[in-house]
């Protein structure tokens, strides 16, 4: 049996995810977890690591984008928010603090297995419900169910029709008048590059014997996570009739343009990102 789960050629940008989300069901703790795939999250590596320490980069991060992003008082306490790609929880926590209720949605059930037990430790679990996204481009929501819609480090990592459609489907979940609040990669002089260095890594998966012992090196995965670059007016345009108060947020070295939204900058957007913040609009999609 492969060490990974079998999927269609074009979902190969999920196996990563499908691989860590395995390894992770296997560990006993989630100070395990964090020490042998909490890099698929943050990047950090290191034998002492433990899951309070990564809950905690979550816990700056949340009230920081939320505040900038206008999200953040009283109020959040009666509303919803589903997080699209919550992984392990690293943010979910701080979401459960904020918010009155959670959906944390990803591609990984075995993620969203241990999301759960580290919400349990870190934040408000009985506010959190989870949600498989089986097919990574769907969400099996009610519309106009959720008051914000976020999602971080994610959809860079989902084919470009996977993030559009994800991206619809966060302006389809949220009620007239709430906010989207998503996180893309922009495209850069370095994509040709990384994005075929990507393909090859995805394609290498493929191969028995090596595809196995490929998905669980850190080297490699970093190049196969290279999947989307996506620039704002190509998200805005198909989704603008559907929005009102439509802003990208870039880091202030960002060289980024969007047409029909307002530019802002943010010092904690890294320089390869943007964020589509926008309300959407009155009328409910008639779809
Ligand atoms: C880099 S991690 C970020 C997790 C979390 N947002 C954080 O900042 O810690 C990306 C997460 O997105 C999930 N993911 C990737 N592609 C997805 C898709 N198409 N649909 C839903 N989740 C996806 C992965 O399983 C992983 O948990």
């Amino acid at each position: 049996m492969p060490d990974f789960a079998p999927m269609s050629r074009s979902r190969a940008q999920q196996i990563p995810w499908k691989t860590a989300g395995r390894v992770s069901e296997t560990l006993a703790s989630g100070d395990d977890v964090v020490r042998s795939t909490g890099w698929v999250f943050n990047n950090e590596t290191g034998a002492d690591l433990t899951l309070a320490e990564f809950v905690e980069t979550g816990d700056h991060e949340v009230p920081a984008f939320l505040e900038v992003f206008g999200l953040r008082g009283d109020h959040t306490q009666h509303q919803t928010l589903i997080e699209i790609g919550s992984g392990i929880g690293r943010m979910t926590c701080a979401f459960t603090r904020e918010f009155g209720s959670v959906i944390a949605c990803d591609l990984d059930q075995g993620f969203l297995e241990r999301c759960y037990e580290t919400v349990g430790r870190f934040g408000k679990v009985e506010r959190l419900r989870t949600l498989e996204v089986a097919d990574g481009r769907s969400l099996n929501i009610a519309a106009g169910s959720a008051d914000v819609a976020f999602s971080y480090i994610t959809l860079q990592h989902a084919s470009f029709d996977d993030a559009l459609d994800l991206a619809a489907e966060a302006v389809r979940v949220v009620k007239p008048g709430g906010v989207v609040a998503l996180n893309f990669r922009g495209p850069r002089g370095s994509d040709f590059f990384l994005l075929t260095a990507g393909k090859l890594v995805r394609a290498l998966y493929r191969v028995p014997g090596i595809g196995g012992w490929a998905t669980k090196r850190r080297a490699l995965t970093r190049l196969a996570w290279q999947v989307s670059r996506i620039h704002p007016d190509q998200v805005t345009g198909p989704l603008g009739p559907r929005l009102t108060d439509v802003q990208v947020w870039t880091n202030p070295a960002s060289k980024l343009s969007a047409v029909g939204a307002e530019m802002r900058t943010f010092e904690g957007v890294n320089p390869a990102h943007w964020w589509l913040v926008a309300r959407t609009a009155a009328e409910p999609p008639t779809t």
